[in-house]
């Protein structure tokens, strides 16, 4: 999983610079040339070593590859305004709940997509990304998508079906941590191994419940148990604070806390997130 990270001479547009685009920037403007847009002209202002365009055909211009951080229901604004400009460029989606089949066909003419759920830890680099590709986007291309996100951490390739479950286990993991340890007054600096343990056995059985295999789902539990952890540490945020700020209302990570709420099981509140993402998708 840990890839040799090649400095590669690309110039990377980022449109969306808010939580995700923003640390993603920063991240990686050591290795590339880094270009933002944000609607929002105050979000990019005064940037150290990232240019930012004026508008999105100006981003696109600029770009080798372009990712999109913009939130889903700012995702179809966004399309259309890069369709005339994209040409058969790179196009790197992280927006939940939105396939690459959606974004091929909204940009037509070839275009090439690939699909990333990061999630909140990322923001310290000790996240996890998961990747997969559409039918257009090259082997090439998917090594570009993984080693930009090993900026802000692990990467895991899958194949796109398992995007939603990706979704429920790593994008929504994060709260499903702090609510157990919360719930269980846990303090973070001295977790005893076997309440981690005990955790991560029901997480990782939770995620095989929802298309994951053995290895895939340990690999994204863990990595989604320890991020949390170390986000806390590092951000001394209260876990129950911090579930308020990454569930989004009418999002997959608020449909498996109610699950929870309301005394159910780690296994059905990963599936009620999944449900919530194939919903979320359906709608496109
Ligand atoms: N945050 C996470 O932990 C996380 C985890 C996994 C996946 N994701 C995905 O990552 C994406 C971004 O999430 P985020 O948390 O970074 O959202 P965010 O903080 O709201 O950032 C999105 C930014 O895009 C801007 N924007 C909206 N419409 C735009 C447009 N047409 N052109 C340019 N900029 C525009 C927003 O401006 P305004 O605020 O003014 O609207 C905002 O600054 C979402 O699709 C989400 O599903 C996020």
């Amino acid at each position: 999983m840990k890839r040799e990270r090649a400095k590669m001479n690309k110039n990377i547009g980022i449109i969306g610079f808010g939580n995700m685009g923003s640390s993603l920037a920063e991240r990686i403007k050591s290795a590339y040339k880094v270009y933002a847009f944000d609607k929002d002209a105050r979000k990019t202002r005064n940037l150290s070593r990232i240019e930012t365009a004026r508008d999105i055909p100006g981003l696109v211009k600029c770009s080798d590859a372009l990712i999109l951080a913009v939130k889903p229901q700012d995702f179809a604004g966004v399309l259309a305004e890069i369709k005339d400009w994209i040409g058969t460029k790179l196009v790197i989606s992280i927006a939940a709940g939105i396939t690459t089949n959606h974004i091929e066909k909204a940009l037509g003419r070839g275009a090439r997509v690939i699909r990333v759920m990061p999630n909140m830890p990322a923001k310290i680099a000790q996240g996890i990304s998961c990747l997969s590709r559409s039918g257009l986007a090259s082997k090439k291309d998917l090594e570009l998508a993984d080693t930009l996100f090993t900026y802000l951490g692990k990467t895991v390739r899958i194949k796109e079906e398992l995007m939603n479950s990706a979704t429920a286990v790593s994008g929504s993991g994060p709260a499903y941590v702090l609510r157990y340890l919360e719930s269980e007054r846990v303090n973070i600096n001295r977790i005893p191994q076997e309440k981690k343990s005990l955790f991560l056995n029901d997480f990782q059985k939770s995620a095989q419940g929802v298309g994951f295999t053995f290895g895939q789902a340990k690999v994204l539990t863990e990595a989604v148990f320890s991020g949390t952890v170390s986000f806390l540490k590092k951000t001394k945020i209260a876990p129950g604070e911090l579930i308020k700020q990454v569930a989004s209302k009418g999002g997959t990570t608020q449909a498996a806390l109610r699950v929870l709420d309301g005394g159910g099981s780690l296994a059905e509140a990963v599936k009620a997130a999944k449900a919530r993402a194939d919903e979320l998708s359906l709608r496109q």
